[in-house]
């Protein structure tokens, strides 16, 4: 394979990238390294050009300068399924094709995936039924067992969300990156779906974005600050959340006050 030489150990590694809209620079010179087990959450006022950085890790969009490596390897000019094999997960979005589906239903073709075969081709595989514990495993890690069988498209909106997760999940990611996994969720439910992500494997790389500064305090070990487009802090989140540049940021934009 020509995958090229290991380049470093972390998990994700940006490295200084750019790119550009038109006049606007979206995310300027941008580094962010993610060791296995990393629980980091990607903050900044709206606008700030988090979900383009998330777009440049993912493959949907390209940089106009600077790298992206996983696991060591160069994917700056892979797309997204070339990263998929190199461990990357993003959320997926549980659109009306799964929504019919049962919970359980779609985590096994979420495995089917994964495994390269259709979902009608795991049955006489010989290893179905260990591919419906997984599945159930994986359901009951995140808990929905109980409602496994049921439509997804019957499931509460939080519920829903957490199916996304578990989809994730069956891809077996060494980093997965979400981008407001908790967005248009009633503030109990989102507590119980960071609490799934707390759950997640130990080794696994997660990078989040979320606007709660209550969620980051609580579930990310690292933030880094994002404004303009460019990194304007990093650390704790206590340090992050006391600095005065990262309050002037969010005291600058009506609207996305910092819950410190
Ligand atoms: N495809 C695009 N073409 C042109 N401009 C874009 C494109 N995508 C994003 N932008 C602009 O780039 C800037 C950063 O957008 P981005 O969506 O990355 O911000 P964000 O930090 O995710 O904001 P939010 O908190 O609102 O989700 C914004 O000014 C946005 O309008
Ligand atoms: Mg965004």
């Amino acid at each position: 394979m020509s995958d090229g030489a290991r380049l470093n150990d972390y998990a994700l590694s940006v490295e200084d990238v750019s790119i550009r809209f038109g006049a606007l620079q979206a995310v300027d010179g941008v580094s962010l390294q993610l060791p296995a087990g990393a629980r980091h959450a990607l903050i900044g006022p709206n606008g700030a050009g988090k979900s383009t950085f998330v777009g440049l890790i993912t493959g949907t969009l390209r940089p106009d300068s600077g790298r992206v490596l996983l696991g060591g390897h160069d994917v700056t000019r892979t797309g997204f399924s070339a990263r998929v094999r190199r461990g990357l997960v993003r959320s997926f979005q549980v659109t009306s094709l799964f929504s019919e589906m049962s919970a359980l239903d779609s985590v096994l073709l979420a495995i089917a995936e994964r495994e390269g075969r259709s979902a009608r081709m795991l049955r006489p595989l010989g290893r179905y039924g260990a591919f419906v514990d997984e599945a159930g495993e994986i359901l009951r890690s995140v808990g929905l067992i109980g409602v496994a069988k049921r439509p997804v498209s019957d499931l509460a909106y939080g519920q829903q969300r957490v199916v996304e997760i578990a989809l994730a999940l069956a891809a077996r990611p060494r980093v997965l990156v979400l981008d407001e996994p908790a967005a248009g969720i009633p503030a109990g439910e989102s507590t119980r779906l960071f609490e799934v992500l707390e759950g997640l494997p130990a080794e696994v790389a997660l990078l989040f974005v979320e606007h709660d500064m209550h969620l980051v305090r609580r579930f990310a070990r690292a933030v880094t600050v994002l404004a303009g487009g460019k990194v304007l802090a990093e650390g704790t989140p206590a340090h992050v959340a006391a600095d005065p540049a990262v309050q002037d940021a969010y005291l600058g934009r009506r609207g996305a006050g910092l819950h410190a």
